[in-house]
Order: C-alpha cells, then structure tokens, then sequence
C-alpha cells in the first residue's frame, strides 16, 4: 500500500511517500522546518504544505514527538504545549481533509527497524533510541511494541534529565566532540541496560550514519547498531502505523 509517511520532529518535518510492503521510499524525502511555536494550528498548515509538495491525496500517517495513547497526544516536550490532550489523529485530518494516523515518532521508527531494519526477526528485547532535538525511545519485545515508552525523560546518576544531557541538540549546542558526546550517550545507554537488559540496541535519527565516530565510547554489553533506515526510519514508521490502523490490525 502506498501511504504518505511523515516524521515531525523538533526542528524538522520530513516526508516520503513508502510502499508499506517493502519500506521503500517512493519519492524523494523532502524537509521543511518545523513552525515556532510549533502549535497544532502551524503544524497543521505545514502538513498541508507538504501534501501539496507530493500531490498526495490518501492516507498519511504522522510520527510526532508526544506519546500519542489512542490518538491523543499525552505530552510536549519539544512542540508547543497546545498539543496536550489534542485528538492529534483527529484534529490533523480534520484540518488537511486527509485521513491522518498519528504516532510516537521513536515508536514509529522502532516499527520500520522491527519489519524490515536492524531489529528484523530479533524475537528478543530490542531498544530503539532516536536522537535529534530529544531523546525517543521505543521497546519490543517479541516482536511486539510496548508503546510510548519515554525513556528519554529518565533523569540519570548524575541528576540530569537524560534528553538534555545526551541529545544531537546537545552536541551540536555545546559544540561536543564525538568522544565527549558518545560519553555521555554511553552513560544513558549503560542505565537503559541496566534497566531493560535489551539483546539489542538500535540507535535512530540524524547521528545514525555516525555512529563509527562515538561507538568507541560505547560499553554496553547489548551491542549497538544503527538503525538501517538511517534518519528515514521514523517517515517509514509513520506509513507502517497508518497502513496497520487501516487494516484494523
Ligand atoms: C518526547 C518523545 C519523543 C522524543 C523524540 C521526547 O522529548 O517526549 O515523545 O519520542 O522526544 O522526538
């Protein structure tokens, strides 16, 4: 099936249009900036822009960076905080005319990573982590998603909240070199492991492509890979979410 896939994040908004049979994008990614504030109303017209741009008439399913429980966006941290108890779902199809699908954007790309990525046929424990403006988490196991786990919001040893200490938005504020960033990664993914035991750990987002540079700080036991789809996991997840709810599975 041929779905819109859309990754809002907290200063993007990335989309593709995915044949959900194969996770293969069908058109080329395009990128506009997220809107600041970031209130439904922006994000809304910004989904239009971009449903002009593909000339996309059917379904789209949206990874946002919120647990999302049943449609409904449950927190905020890095979008306006008029998202919180919004029928997310709902409200953007209303305001596009387009059937929307919405989902935690970590969890989205922890699907795409599960069917056809990294975590393919891992029937174990695996722990997604996306890094960008926050920290995302998504956990399977068996195969099976436990859904908006917000694991980036842990507040590790040394008192600091864990997305504000180790996030790309982070490194790139503080100007961190790769080994003093995959330091502080290292100190997240260490209390994760020591939390979960995951047989596997899948990092996501921008920082995906680089993770030679940082994995030499890297100590955990579960090893570490990247996400196959790189920074595309979460458009794909998005269209996989969507075609999931469509077919009432
Ligand atoms: C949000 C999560 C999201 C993550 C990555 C966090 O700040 O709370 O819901 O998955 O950022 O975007």
């Amino acid at each position: 099936m041929e779905i819109l896939g859309i990754d809002v994040g907290g200063t993007g908004i990335k989309s593709a249009i995915v044949e959900t049979a194969t996770g293969e994008l069908l058109d080329e990614k395009h990128r506009i900036a997220t809107p600041r504030p970031a209130t439904p109303r922006a994000v809304a017209e910004a989904l239009k822009s971009l449903l002009e741009h593909h000339r996309w008439k059917g379904p789209a399913g949206v990874g946002f960076p919120a647990a999302i429980q049943h449609g409904v966006a449950r927190t905020a941290a890095n979008v306006d905080k008029a998202f919180i108890g919004l029928p997310v779902s709902e409200y953007f199809s209303r305001e596009t005319g387009r059937r929307f699908f919405a989902v935690n954007d970590a969890d989205a790309a922890g699907l795409a990573e599960m069917r056809f990525g990294a975590g393919k046929e891992n029937a174990g424990v695996v722990l997604i982590v996306t890094i960008g403006t926050g920290l995302g988490t998504a956990l399977f196991s068996g195969g099976h998603l436990l859904p908006n786990t917000e694991l980036g919001h842990v507040l590790l040893e040394n008192g600091q909240e864990a997305e504000r200490y180790a996030s790309e938005a982070v490194r790139v504020n503080r100007n961190l070199k790769w080994k003093e960033w995959g330091e502080r990664l290292n100190l997240y993914l260490r209390a994760m492991e020591n939390l979960l035991w995951p047989d596997l750990i899948v990092l996501g987002g921008g920082v995906s492509d680089k993770l030679h540079k940082f994995s030499p700080a890297l100590t955990t036991q579960a090893p570490v890979v990247a996400a196959r789809f790189l920074n595309r996991a979460g458009i794909v997840g998005a269209a996989l979410f969507a075609e999931e709810a469509l077919r009432g599975i």
